[in-house]
């Protein structure tokens, strides 16, 4: 075994040879020494490996030949070594320039080299190939920055197909709450000037069946007669089927009774209405969106069925509020009543609404319809938000 005294001496006279040997043996850091100028002083492996120059090519050379042109010009290599001297060392990561031309990107360590009396006598160069590693993190910043791009324009169509189905829902609400206003405004209207022009064209045609006419002028003018009766009806019944009852007031199941009351005096329909027992107010837009289907569909009954009858039913199952419009009449077989949620197909103003309305409060709207007749279906929730809303509050002021 040797002695500590022994390792020290065998280190003092082969130190600097191996030391030597081992810098040479390095592949894969590029280490050598430059002169104060900066001219080549020693070469070893990993700079040959990394660079491209073997030693006897580059031995002596300014150092600038690893940097490009650009660099040069600007009078880097003078700065670095500057730096180096005046703080020690100059770090940093660029590109440098490898013998056959091409660049590298390189982590460059310059060291000022002193003696014991402080005086330079060169500097010691450590360079890294981190080309690759450069690559990579390049590549991964840009798929970064394209996945940041790509999550951006995601956000951004989801937030305008938000924004577009916010203002086709305000659109569709607007529209009936104009629907609405225009009912009332065609009722009041068909009752008031259409229904008294009626008459008064009546009572000119009276007039004129008392003077004496050609032939058959008699029963040409009971004709008209009867002819006007019969629109006079028409436009009650549709002015009566068009006329908001005092819903609000009433609530449900009395403006619908007195509601039918009023279509089963004006029109020949035989309605009859089914309620049950248990059946109480609900909150106003359902009661509303419920009374609004019962007149849309019953409008259609008399408008397109030929049904000498009808069935209403009101009723409350599993929380929800089910309305039935069923006629006997001849159907609409050509007619495509599926409501999906998108209802866009060929259906009239009327279906779209309901099923609009219905759809607004949660609930839906179903169609069947053949030879035999057809059934509407309204089906409302009761457990509207709204309607949690008030159970939550009623709790709390419980307490
Ligand atoms: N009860 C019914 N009996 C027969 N056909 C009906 C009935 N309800 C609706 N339809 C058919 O469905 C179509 C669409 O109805 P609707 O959406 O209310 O529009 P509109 O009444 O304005 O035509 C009607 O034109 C009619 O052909
Ligand atoms: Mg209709």
């Amino acid at each position: 075994m040797s002695s500590v005294a022994d390792l020290r001496n065998e280190n003092a006279s082969f130190g600097d040879e191996r030391f030597r040997l081992l810098v040479e043996a390095i592949r894969d850091y590029a280490i050598f020494m430059l002169n104060p100028e900066g001219r080549i002083l020693s070469w070893n492996t990993g700079a040959e490996r990394i660079k491209g120059y073997r030693a006897d090519e580059v031995i002596g050379k300014h150092f600038s030949i690893f940097y490009p042109e650009e660099d040069i010009r600007r009078g880097k290599t003078e700065m670095e070594l500057e730096i180096a001297k005046r703080e020690g060392h100059f770090e940093e990561q660029g590109w440098r320039v490898r013998k056959d031309g091409s660049q590298f990107w390189a982590d460059v360590v310059i060291t000022a080299l002193r003696d014991e009396s402080g005086r330079l006598y060169g500097f010691g160069k450590v360079t890294r190939d981190l080309t690759k590693r450069k690559l990579t993190e390049d590549m991964l910043r840009l798929s970064m920055e394209q996945l940041e791009e790509e999550n951006k324009c995601r956000i951004e169509a989801e937030r305008s197909a938000r924004e577009a189905e916010v203002s086709v829902r305000e659109l569709s609400q607007r529209l009936l709450q104009l629907q609405d206003e225009e009912r009332r405004r065609l009722g009041r209207e068909l009752h008031d000037s259409v229904g008294q022009l009626l008459v008064g064209a009546k009572m000119a045609l009276g007039a004129l069946a008392s003077e004496k006419g050609r032939q058959n002028w008699e029963q040409q003018l009971a004709d008209y007669g009867a002819l006007l009766d019969l629109v006079m009806r028409e436009v009650r019944t549709m002015s009566y089927l068009l006329y908001p009852p005092m819903l609000e007031e009433m609530g449900l199941r009395t403006a619908v009774e007195s509601y039918l009351d009023g279509v089963r005096q004006r029109s020949r329909i035989q309605i009859d209405f089914q309620i049950a027992k248990d059946f109480g107010r609900l909150p106003r837009e359902t009661e509303l969106a419920l009374f609004r289907v019962l007149q849309e569909g019953l409008t259609n009954v008399h408008r397109h069925s030929g049904s000498p009858t009808a069935q209403i039913r009101l009723r409350m199952e599993n929380g929800e509020a089910v309305l039935e419009v069923q006629d006997q009449g001849k159907g609409a077989p050509a007619v495509d009543f599926k409501l999906g949620t998108d209802c866009i197909g060929a259906l009239g103003v009327g279906i779209r609404g309901m099923n609009e309305r219905v759809r607004q409060l949660g609930g839906k709207l179903e169609v069947f319809s053949s030879a035999r007749g057809t059934t509407v279906r309204a089906t409302v929730p009761l457990q509207t938000s709204a309607g949690k809303d008030w159970n939550a509050s009623a709790a709390v002021s419980g307490v």
